[in-house]
């Protein structure tokens, strides 16, 4: 048993406390959140103590630390947590500034740090991801990456969020990144505030749409929106040589409806906690087998790669030029 701590008690941090404490090899030891009543209620409903930041990283004992508190804190606390020679399963993104997460490199290069990119742990994600390795619909040459939020977050989140790019299409630059099997090398992005003029005046995009290209010249689109009005949409395609590979929504049940207008299916899962709970407890197992010693999957590197593409995509849009990396 691997005991292990948490360290934010939001919406994320209660799903990562689930599923550590429900682990067959882990044990939640110690909950830490500025906010004692959150970190009191989800120390309570899992059996862990309340613990300082400091506690967490002076206890031998502490195995592990999942780092899922806000984003401005997460480089930080991961080069305390592997400095006192912890394992860590850091919350993306990886920092909201590229050249501060750059600086980390030898802190954390190399280190036991699993970035949470839980895409990649996503059932069918993987699956898509086994197809595209087998060969067997040919060479890869392009992907389309649909990722539409179902209804745009509130202010108050936008304006911490460090906007679209780092917030929300970071998740599929580190997809494209996984997918295309190799670094995008030009990146152009546009964007426009369709849905929410809020988010507009506090300097943010809503809607955007991303051309990336590799050096082989493999191609990528994503297309974002924070509003669908439809419930999440993650959908992925990949053309290949020799056909096309495609992971669809996810509903939330398999049930069709057929009468004299057609036929319908049921809605699409409504949002992250749902469509991904299976990715988030398979990174967690992914965490276990890294405090077993196994290599991670996902690391600071990729973490800085997604980074530095969404940085890339922010001054594109912002010049309205192709960025070249
Ligand atoms: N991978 C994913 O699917 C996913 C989904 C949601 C959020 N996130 C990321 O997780 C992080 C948290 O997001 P959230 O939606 O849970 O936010 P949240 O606001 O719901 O929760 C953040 C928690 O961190 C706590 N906190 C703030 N400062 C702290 C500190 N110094 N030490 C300890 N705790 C502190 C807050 O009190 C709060 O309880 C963000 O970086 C976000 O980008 C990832």
């Amino acid at each position: 048993m691997s005991r292990i701590a948490l360290i934010g008690a939001g919406r994320i941090g209660r799903i990562h406390a689930r599923n550590a404490a429900l682990h067959p090899r882990l044990e939640l030891a110690a909950v830490v959140d500025p906010v004692e009543a959150s970190a009191q209620a989800l120390a309570a409903e899992w059996g862990a103590a309340v613990r300082t930041l400091e506690q967490v990283m002076a206890d031998p004992g502490i195995a592990g630390v999942v780092v899922a508190s806000s984003t401005d804190t997460h480089l930080d606390y991961s080069m305390q947590a592997i400095a006192a020679g912890k394992a860590v399963f850091c919350e993306k993104p990886i920092d909201q500034d590229l050249g501060r997460a750059r600086s980390a490199a030898q802190a954390l290069d190399g280190s036991r740090l699993l970035l949470a990119f839980n895409r990649r742990f996503d059932p069918n994600f993987r699956a898509l991801k086994a197809k595209l390795d087998d060969g067997g619909i040919g060479g890869l040459e392009s992907l389309q990456i649909t990722s539409n939020d179902p209804a745009p977050p509130p202010p108050s989140y936008v304006a911490v969020s460090g906007g679209l790019f780092k917030d929300m299409a970071i998740h599929d630059f580190d997809m494209a990144r996984w997918l295309l099997g190799e670094e995008p090398v030009e990146v152009y992005a546009t964007g426009s505030c369709l849905v929410d003029p809020e988010i507009g005046r506090l300097g943010d995009v809503d809607t955007a749409r991303t051309l990336l290209r590799t050096g082989s010249g493999r191609l990528c689109v994503i297309s974002n929106s924070r509003r669908s009005g439809y419930g999440y949409d993650q959908r992925i395609e990949a053309y290949a040589s020799g056909g096309m590979a495609c992971a669809d929504n996810v509903l939330e049940s398999t049930v069709r409806l057929f009468n004299d207008d057609g036929s319908r299916g049921d809605r699409l899962q409504n949002f992250f906690l749902d469509r991904y709970a299976r990715a988030y407890q398979a990174e967690m197992d992914h965490f276990a087998d890294m405090l077993a010693g196994a290599p991670s999957a996902v690391g600071y590197a990729d973490g800085v790669a997604a980074l530095a593409l969404a940085e890339a995509a922010t001054q594109s849009m912002k010049s309205g030029a192709v960025v070249r990396l």
